[in-house]
C-alpha cells in the first residue's frame, strides 16, 4: 500500500512514476481531416501503443489511460459500439506484446455494464500479464471517479458495518484501500490532450496533489516527442505538499 499525498510527503523523482492520461481529441483529429470520428479512434489505438513503448523506455512505472468513462454511454449508439469493438480487437491483438513487453495490464471500471466476451477477454489479459513489473498499464474503462468513491465507500461498509457507530475513526486509508486502483500509488503526472483543461470525473480522489498538463495536441498525434515535452514541464514544478519553498530548500526539515 503506498502513502498518500495529503496524509505524507511522497517521493519524486525526475521522470513520473505514475502518469495519468485522458485520451482526448480523436473525434476532432479525424474531423479536421474529414474523416469519420471512428477513424480518429482507430488512430488513437496507435497512439496508445507508442505512449506505452515510451513510457516503458523511460521509466514510468504506472500508466493509467482513461479509455471509456461512465458518461460515454450518452454517445451515439455506433460510436459506442466502434470503440467497444476496438477496445475487443486490441486486447486480442496486443496481449501477446504486452507480455513480451513486460507489461502488466488491468481494467479498472465497473465492467458489469460489458458484454461478456469483452469480461472474458478483460480477465484473460490480465492473468496473462499478472507475472510482470516493468510497467503496469491501467486502462480505465466504464470508470469514473465518483464511482469509484462511491464503490469504495461500500466497500468499506460491508468490512466494517460498525463503523456508523464511531465514524469518527474513520481514516482516509480506511477508504482509499478500496479504491480500485488502491495498489498503485497516486499519479505524479497527469496529461490532458485536446485543449480542454478539466478532469471529466477521472481519478478524482487520487488526483489531489498531482500536477497537472493540458495540452492543444490531438490524442492521435501524440508520441515520444510530445510525451518528453510534458516530462521536460514537469521536472520545473516544484511539488511542495502544503509545504513552503524555503522548507524545501532545507533539506533538513
Ligand atoms: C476521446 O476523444 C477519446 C475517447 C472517448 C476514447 C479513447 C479511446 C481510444 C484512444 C481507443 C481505444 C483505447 C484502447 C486502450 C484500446 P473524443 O472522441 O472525445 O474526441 P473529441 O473531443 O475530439 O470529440
Amino acid at each position: 500500500m503506498f502513502t498518500s499525498s495529503t496524509v505524507s510527503i511522497p517521493e519524486s523523482s525526475e521522470v513520473p512514476r505514475h502518469l495519468a492520461i485522458i485520451m482526448d481529441g480523436n473525434g476532432r483529429w479525424a474531423t479536421r481531416r474529414m474523416l469519420p470520428r471512428t477513424a480518429g479512434h482507430a488512430r488513437g489505438v496507435q497512439a496508445v501503443r507508442r505512449v506505452v513503448e515510451a513510457c516503458g523506455r523511460r521509466g514510468v512505472k504506472y500508466l493509467t489511460l482513461f479509455a471509456f468513462s461512465s458518461e460515454n454511454w450518452r454517445r451515439p449508439q455506433e460510436e459506442v459500439s466502434l470503440l467497444m469493438r476496438l477496445f475487443v480487437q486490441t486486447l486480442e491483438k496486443e496481449v501477446v506484446k504486452l507480455e513480451q513487453q513486460g507489461v502488466r495490464l488491468r481494467v479498472v471500471g465497473d465492467l458489469s455494464a460489458f458484454e461478456p466476451h469483452l469480461r472474458d477477454l478483460i480477465q484473460a489479459a490480465e492473468e496473462r500479464t499478472r507475472g510482470n513489473d516493468l510497467l503496469h498499464l491501467t486502462i480505465a474503462a466504464n470508470y469514473g471517479g465518483r464511482w469509484d468513491i462511491l464503490q469504495a465507500m461500500r466497500a468499506l461498509l460491508r468490512e466494517r458495518p460498525d463503523l456508523a457507530d464511531s465514524p469518527e475513526s474513520l481514516v482516509e486509508q480506511d477508504l482509499a484501500k478500496h479504491l480500485s486502483m488502491a495498489w498503485a500509488p497516486e499519479p505524479d503526472l497527469f496529461i490532458r490532450t485536446g485543449g480542454e483543461q478539466r478532469i471529466s470525473n477521472f481519478l478524482v480522489w487520487q488526483l489531489a496533489y498531482t500536477e497537472l498538463y493540458f495540452t492543444e495536441d490531438y490524442w492521435p498525434e501524440f508520441g515520444a516527442k510530445e510525451l518528453d515535452a510534458a516530462f521536460k514541464w514537469y521536472r520545473t514544478r516544484e511539488r511542495r505538499f502544503g509545504r513552503t519553498s524555503e522548507q524545501l530548500a532545507d533539506k533538513t526539515r
